[in-house]
């Protein structure tokens, strides 16, 4: 049976995490303050770049589960469970702005006119679940009936529809039966395991995840560090822990470094949150240091490969933070790119998709392309920032004759280096 379901905050998390509740045969409606992201979606528009969902919407729109709104008051009207989905974005001081939390909670204590589920899927600090309670309570008049639950995500951007269609499990914080049953009901038709637990211990679950994947990549971009010196390779090196099923083999691509708007920002609030409880959490700041010091080597690889940078045209590929995203939060790209535009370089860059949003941030020194051949033309190097499967189809004897010097420094290990020397390019990686 569809249970009825408002969502907070159609971003990247709400809209995905909506669509997907609809498609299962729950009844959505989305609200969010950007009205223009409303208007389009009315459209028929997606307002992100994401695989599979602007096709998702489409077929749930028309087939009525799923509606979109502005207002607080319509979304609460017409929803039992409701998801708020708004950004947790970091303060200077690294902890996280739960401005937009708060305010969605009072929204909906206000609007509420019985019994309702508010569900925190924004990544929180612990102990949030309590706050929003209190919040609630102050502002719920009528002394409504009504539940807290904690419910975090795990989407990955790019494959974020695979990831809310085919969870690996679904994590459900609560203080009372009646919410967990309706918790169990709504997430049932996905056919994966739901953890049941108290909302402090979801909440931390969701940090202490997103801590350990940013803490695998920290940790193979040290040991890709110490094969450069030691003259090993870190794609054996990979290889041989791997096949140990305690270690796997996910997570461990050694590379320029975690972006995006998630590992920063959560890694970061969750040292905040040790501090706040007396415990410094000093393995998490050497992720952080270790990840910021990435980008940092990354550009002295290219100055120490091409001598000098100044006057020099780099071709850049690559500017969203990952592959199959337009998300340029966090993009090692910026900090690369504008490290060499600082040293006097001319940046030609491409990106499949997220062009429109780096144009916001990057604009001095950087010209667009429309190809990775127009990036390449004329360039004294060639830089590898983001890992698109476009790149691995390059041709790459196509980029060797377009390249005023055969110069290839590869930030994320997608060529493999003795196919390049064969080509006849100088070509620079990490870790190996
Ligand atoms: C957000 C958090 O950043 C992330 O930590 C959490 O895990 C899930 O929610 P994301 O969806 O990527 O992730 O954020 P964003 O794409 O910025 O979407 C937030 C949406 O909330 C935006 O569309 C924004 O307009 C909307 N919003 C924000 C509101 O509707 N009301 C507000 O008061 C504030
Ligand atoms: C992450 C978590 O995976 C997801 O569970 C959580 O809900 C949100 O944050 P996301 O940030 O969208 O998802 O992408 P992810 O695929 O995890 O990559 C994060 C960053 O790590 C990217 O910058 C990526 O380039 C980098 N990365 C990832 C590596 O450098 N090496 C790897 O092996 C994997």
């Amino acid at each position: 049976m569809g249970k009825r379901v408002g969502i907070i905050g159609v971003g990247y998390v709400g809209l995905v995490t909506g669509t997907c509740l609809a498609e299962v045969g729950h009844e959505v409606y989305g609200i969010d303050s950007n009205t223009a992201k409303i208007d389009m979606l009315r459209r028929g528009q997606v307002p992100i770049y994401e695989p599979g969902l602007a096709e998702l919407i489409a077929k749930n729109m028309a087939e009525g589960r799923l509606a979109f709104g502005t207002e607080t008051d319509e979304c609460v009207r017409r929803s039992d469970i409701i998801f708020i989905c708004v950004n947790t974005p970091p303060k200077p001081n690294g902890q996280a702005d739960l401005r937009y939390v708060d305010l969605a909670a009072r929204n909906v204590a206000q609007a509420m006119g019985g019994y309702r589920i508010l569900v925190d899927k924004s990544t929180v600090p612990v102990h949030t679940g309590e706050k929003v309670r209190e919040t609630v309570k102050r502002h719920n008049k009528k002394n409504l009936e009504f539940d807290i639950v904690s419910n975090p995500e795990f989407l990955r951007e790019g494959s974020a529809v695979a990831d809310a269609m085919h969870p690996d499990r679904i994590v459900v914080g609560v203080t009372s039966e009646r919410a967990a049953t309706a918790m169990r009901e709504l997430y049932e038709p996905f056919g994966a395991p739901i953890i049941v637990t108290d909302i402090e211990s979801a909440e931390i679950i969701k940090h202490a995840c997103n801590s350990f994947l940013a803490m695998k990549i920290s940790f193979i971009n040290s040991i890709a560090a110490i094969c450069e010196a030691a003259g090993a390779k870190i794609d054996e090196v990979v290889e041989g822990m791997s096949l140990d099923k305690r270690i796997g083999r996910e997570f461990l691509h050694a590379g320029i470094g975690y972006g995006g708007s998630c590992f920063p920002k959560d890694v970061s609030a969750f040292i905040h949150i040790a501090e706040d409880f007396g415990y410094d959490f000093t393995i998490l700041k050497a992720v952080q240091a270790v990840n910021a010091h990435q980008r940092t080597r990354f550009v002295k690889k290219i100055e120490q490969t091409l001598w000098v940078v100044g006057d020099k045209t780099i071709g850049v590929l690559g500017l969203a933070f990952k592959p199959n995203t337009d998300d340029m939060r966090n993009a090692p790209s910026i900090d690369i790119i504008q490290a060499l535009v600082h040293d006097g370089a001319k940046v030609r860059a491409y990106d499949p998709v997220a062009v429109p949003n780096a144009q916001k941030i990057l604009d001095e020194g950087v010209t667009f392309c429309k190809d990775p051949y127009e990036a390449a033309h004329g360039a004294d190097a060639l830089v590898i920032v983001t890992e698109w499967d476009e790149f691995r189809e390059l041709d790459l004897e196509r980029v060797r004759e377009l390249l005023a010097q055969p110069i290839i420094i590869d930030g994320r290990n997608i060529f493999d280096p003795a196919q390049m020397k064969a080509l006849g390019f100088v070509y620079e990686s990490i870790g190996r």
